[in-house]
């Protein structure tokens, strides 16, 4: 691309670019470059020249209308490639649509309707858990619950009572994601995310051996049937790590938004209240 036909922004420092400001703050970061350049902006982030795009509008271009124009596995592998390497958000072309018809059945109608019971009574013993404690970390016991949620949906009965020793494992993958530095050494973000993939893999590895015996009805069961494990081992490890920070993040601004609007908070309650019972609501008008 010639420099005329990017859109407006700053490389900002050579290799570092603009790293530090997006890592130390990523939403006053993008604020700001919201204001000064538009919804559309160039920058450098981890030593990569990108374009940021914002806003539904963008969402629909990227994610429906224009998809062919873009490419997963160059976008996305370069970030993040060395620790997600063989999952689906890093394939592309003919390769993603045969793993993506093999997971579909189980994110759809019936297969999702099985999952209410699951992930209702990870909610309780969560908000249980939640309850005896005097202060929690929201974002980090929101994504502990969508683990919880995720994996016993997925994986079954072999992921009960093992979503917290996996749960270390993915933040040290998680952190490991946003270091510049990718360099495979025990001491250091990068080398700690390789080992801690190294375990969640044997661990998922582990189970789809043991799902090749069993009768269960969910995802591990489906895919230990018949498809190669080494080829299905990422592609669920992917699927654990990519619904944890999306739906902990949403869990987690829903959670302040709604303390920062208690008129709201107060009437979501009350629905509550009136359509599933109102066990381990609080008392109405604050989160407690
Ligand atoms: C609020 C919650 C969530 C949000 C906002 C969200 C957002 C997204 C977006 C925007 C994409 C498209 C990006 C892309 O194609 O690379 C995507 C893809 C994906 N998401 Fe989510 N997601 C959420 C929850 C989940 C959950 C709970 C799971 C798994 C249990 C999950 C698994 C995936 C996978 C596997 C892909 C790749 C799909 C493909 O390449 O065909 N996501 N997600």
């Amino acid at each position: 691309m010639k420099d005329k036909s990017v859109p407006p922004g700053s490389y900002g420092l050579p290799f570092i670019g603009e790293t530090i400001g997006w890592v130390r703050n990523p939403e006053s970061w993008v604020k700001a470059h919201l204001q000064r350049y538009g919804s559309i902006f160039k920058t450098r982030v981890m030593g990569r020249r990108v374009v940021v795009m914002l806003g539904p509008r963008a969402n629909r271009f990227i994610l429906w209308s224009h998809r062919e124009h873009f490419q997963w596995g160059g976008g996305y592998g370069a970030f993040v490639g060395g620790l997600f390497p063989g999952s689906l958000s890093m394939e592309d072309g003919e390769l993603h649509r045969r793993h993506r018809d093999l997971l579909a059945p189980w994110f759809r109608g019936k297969a999702v309707e099985g999952y209410y019971p699951i992930v209702n009574e990870r909610i309780q013993v969560r908000i249980r858990q939640w309850s005896e404690k005097n202060e929690i970390t929201a974002f980090d016991e929101c994504r502990r619950l969508t683990l919880d949620m995720v994996a016993r949906a997925l994986i079954g009965p072999a992921a009960e009572g093992q979503t917290d020793r996996l749960a270390i494992d993915f933040e040290t993958l998680s952190r490991g994601l946003l270091t510049p530095f990718k360099w495979d050494l025990p001491w250091m973000a990068y080398g700690r995310a390789l080992r801690a993939r190294q375990r969640l893999e044997a661990w998922i590895s582990g189970a789809m051996q043991r799902a090749r015996e069993s009768e269960g009805d969910n995802l591990l069961t489906s895919l230990a049937q018949g498809q190669e494990e080494a080829e299905m081992v990422p592609h669920i490890l992917g699927l654990l790590f990519d619904g944890q920070d999306t739906t902990g993040s949403l869990m987690t601004w829903l959670l302040l938004e709604l303390d920062r609007h208690p008129q709201v908070l107060r009437r979501l309650r009350e629905e509550v209240g009136d359509g599933v019972g109102a066990e381990g609501a609080g008392p109405a008008g604050h989160l407690s």
